[in-house]
């Protein structure tokens, strides 16, 4: 019996989801077929429920179904609460709907084992305090920066998020124009200003130390935050590819107990930053 498993999303145009599943599958030789399924706004719940009555195994959940995700669980991993989303649901035979969040992790992954940069005693810069933030902040906490800060354009929201997250490590919440004189060895975009083709109002000078700027978008090549930071002199750029691929592979893992290999599928999708 061929196992299956869904992306659900809206809109899900470009998703290169299926083609790293079934890449997985593959590679590992499992009986998997991997789709998508666009539900309507509004709609996840009646369309997962519906999805796993039919059978399935599970799925993964993006934009804008996240927080649905969670909501629909009937029990919900530590990370997942933590970000208050979910983004992987696995459908128990006994009727349960467990949910988790592997962005972060698959974010964490990606950077210390792909990219071989290690975030113990780093300085480390996160743009943004949106979902995806949230999601981030505990896995890269227990990766053991030296400190962590959150900067949004909606300083509040940075702070409030820095908050919650205080437990787990040091970490901080300010506004762009609280950055001046701050240097970081780390820097990452996970603002959606890229999307658009905007730039997060960030003095270049927050890169004047970094060994590597992130941009958690993937596919658009050279973005207004990696053209700022190559110009300030950042060595390593990176887009969001490996973070999309190993947060994949942590699916994998949890779903069906096998860690697939990620370099081949991650070399397929890279998109060169020129
Ligand atoms: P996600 O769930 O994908 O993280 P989100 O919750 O919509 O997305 O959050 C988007 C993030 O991008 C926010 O941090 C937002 O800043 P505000 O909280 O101030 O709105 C940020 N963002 C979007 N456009 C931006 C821009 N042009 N410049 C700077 N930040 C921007």
């Amino acid at each position: 019996m061929t196992d299956r498993y869904a992306l659900f999303g809206n809109p899900l145009g470009h998703s290169k989801s299926p083609l790293i599943h079934n890449g997985f599958a593959k590679s590992l030789g499992h009986d998997v077929v991997y789709s998508l399924i666009e539900a309507p706004l509004g709609g996840f719940a009646p369309a997962a429920l519906a999805w796993r009555d039919s059978g399935a195994m599970g799925c993964n959940i993006t934009a804008p179904f996240k927080l649905d995700a969670h909501a629909l669980a009937t029990h919900r991993m530590e990370r997942a609460d933590l970000a208050g989303a979910a983004n992987c649901l696995k459908f128990e035979p006994d009727g349960r709907i467990l949910a988790e969040m592997f962005d972060g992790i698959g974010l964490a992954n990606d950077i210390e084992r792909n990219l071989g940069v290690a975030m113990r005693g780093k300085r480390v810069l996160m743009l943004g305090a949106g979902g995806t933030v949230r999601g981030a902040l505990a896995p890269f906490l227990a990766c053991g920066p030296a400190t962590l800060v959150v900067a949004n354009r909606t300083a509040t929201k940075a702070v409030d998020l820095s908050r919650q997250f205080a437990a787990h490590g040091p970490i901080s919440g300010c506004g762009y124009g609280d950055l001046g004189g701050e240097r970081f060895d780390i820097v990452l975009n996970a603002t959606s200003a890229s999307l658009r083709g905007e730039l997060p109002a960030v003095p270049a000078t927050v890169f004047a130390d970094a060994s590597l700027a992130y941009e958690l978008a993937y596919g658009k090549g050279l973005t207004p935050f990696l053209r700022l930071a190559r110009n300030a002199g950042v060595s390593r750029l990176a887009d969001g590819v490996g973070m999309l691929v190993e947060q994949a592979a942590e699916a994998w893992v949890w779903w069906r107990g096998v860690r697939p290999p990620t370099r081949a599928v991650i070399d397929q999708l890279t998109v060169p930053l020129v």
